[in-house]
C-alpha cells in the first residue's frame, strides 16, 4: 500500500534573494516523470522537509502552466525553514503533495480579480495572479495591492514592476517604513483603498497575510460592496500531516489541510465563536 507520508526528492535548481530574511527556491523534481506530470492548482500547498530536520506546509508560488518545476517562497520563522535557507542549488530537498484546496479561477471568468497581500502572503497569491495575467482576455480589471514593513520585505519586486505594465492591471504598494529612496505609499494596506478604487458590486477578492490585516481588509472589501461569497482568504494554522488525518489544524468541523487553506468570508463567518481568527 502506498504511504502518503513518504515525500518524494527533489532538487533545488536556483535560489532568488526577496529579503532579509525570505527567499524563492526553484526545485524540480528527481524522477523526470514526476516533475513533468506534477500537477497543482493556486491555493494549494506543499510539505517541504529536510530529512532529519523536519517538515512544514509551504504554498506553491508558481504558475501551474509552467511544467517541471515548483517555486516556494520561504521566510526563515524557525528551525526548519532557517536551514532550508543555508541551502544552495543542487542541494536536496524532499516534497509530498500538492495538498489542499484551491482559488476559485476559472468560475470567476469575466469578473474583475482584486488582490490584497501583506508581506509573505504574496507568494501563495502569486500563481493565481500569473495565471490570471496570462489569461488576461479572459478577466476584468485586476487590481493588486500590497503592502510590507519595509521596501526590502516587499516579494517579487521586479515581477511588480513587470505586472504593473500590463494592460488593465493597477498595482499599488505601501510600506510601514519607508526608507529614503521610497517612493510609493505609506501605512497598512487598507491606506491604498481609496487610491486603488475598490468599489465594486461583482468583482472576486483574494486576501493573504497576517491575520490583523485580513480583519480590516475584509471589513473595507465588505463596506465596498464585495459579497461575503466573493471575497477568498487562505489561512495559516499549525499542521502536521496536511492531509486531514492528525487532527492538528482544524477549526471546529473543518480541516484546514483539506477542506482549506482557501476560504470563502461565507464560510469563515459560519466557524466558531472562539475560532473566528479574522472576524
Ligand atoms: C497552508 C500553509 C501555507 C504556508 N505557506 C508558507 C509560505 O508560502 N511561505 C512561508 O514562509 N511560510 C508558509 N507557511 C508557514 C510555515 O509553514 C511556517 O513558517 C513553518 O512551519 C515554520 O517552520 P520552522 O520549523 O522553520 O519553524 P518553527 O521552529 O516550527 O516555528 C518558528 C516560528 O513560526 C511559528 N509558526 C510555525 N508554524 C506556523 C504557522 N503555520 N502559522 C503561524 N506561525 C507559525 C512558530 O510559532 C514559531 O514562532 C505556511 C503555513 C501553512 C499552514
Ligand atoms: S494537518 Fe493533520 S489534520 Fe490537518
Amino acid at each position: 500500500m502506498k504511504n502518503e507520508y513518504i515525500p518524494h526528492p527533489a532538487v533545488i535548481e536556483s535560489v532568488q534573494t526577496e529579503s532579509f530574511d525570505t527567499k524563492t527556491f526553484k526545485i524540480a523534481f528527481e524522477k523526470k516523470a514526476l516533475a513533468e506530470s506534477f500537477d497543482y492548482k493556486p491555493g494549494q500547498f506543499v510539505q517541504v522537509s529536510l530529512l532529519g530536520v523536519g517538515e512544514a506546509p509551504i504554498s506553491i508560488a508558481s504558475c501551474p502552466g509552467r511544467k517541471g518545476f515548483l517555486e516556494l517562497t520561504i521566510r526563515a520563522a524557525g528551525k526548519l525553514t532557517r536551514a532550508i535557507h543555508q541551502r544552495e542549488p543542487g542541494d536536496k530537498i524532499h516534497l509530498r503533495g500538492p495538498y489542499g484546496n484551491s482559488f476559485p479561477f476559472e468560475e470567476v471568468a469575466g469578473k474583475g480579480l482584486y488582490f490584497i497581500a501583506g508581506g509573505i502572503g504574496l507568494p501563495p497569491l502569486r500563481g493565481l495572479i500569473k495565471s490570471a495575467l496570462y489569461g488576461r482576455g479572459n478577466f476584468g480589471k485586476i487590481k493588486i495591492l500590497y503592502g510590507a514593513k519595509t521596501p526590502d520585505e516587499l516579494c517579487f519586486k521586479e515581477e511588480l514592476k513587470t505586472w504593473k505594465q500590463m494592460d488593465n492591471t493597477e498595482v499599488y504598494l505601501t510600506v510601514d517604513e519607508p526608507n529614503q529612496s521610497w517612493q510609493g505609499d505609506v501605512g497598512v494596506v487598507t491606506k491604498l483603498w481609496d487610491k486603488a478604487n475598490m468599489t465594486t458590486s461583482d468583482g472576486i477578492a483574494y486576501v493573504c497575510g497576517p491575520p490583523i490585516m485580513i480583519k480590516f481588509v475584509v471589513m473595507n472589501l465588505l463596506k465596498s460592496g464585495f459579497k461575503d461569497e466573493n471575497i477568498y482568504i487562505t489561512l495559516e494554522r499549525y499542521m502536521k500531516c496536511g492531509i486531514g488525518k492528525c487532527g492538528h489544524c482544524n477549526i471546529g468541523e473543518k480541516f484546514v489541510c483539506t477542506d482549506g487553506p482557501v476560504f470563502s468570508y461565507a464560510q469563515l463567518k459560519e466557524f466558531p465563536d472562539k475560532e473566528k481568527t479574522i472576524t
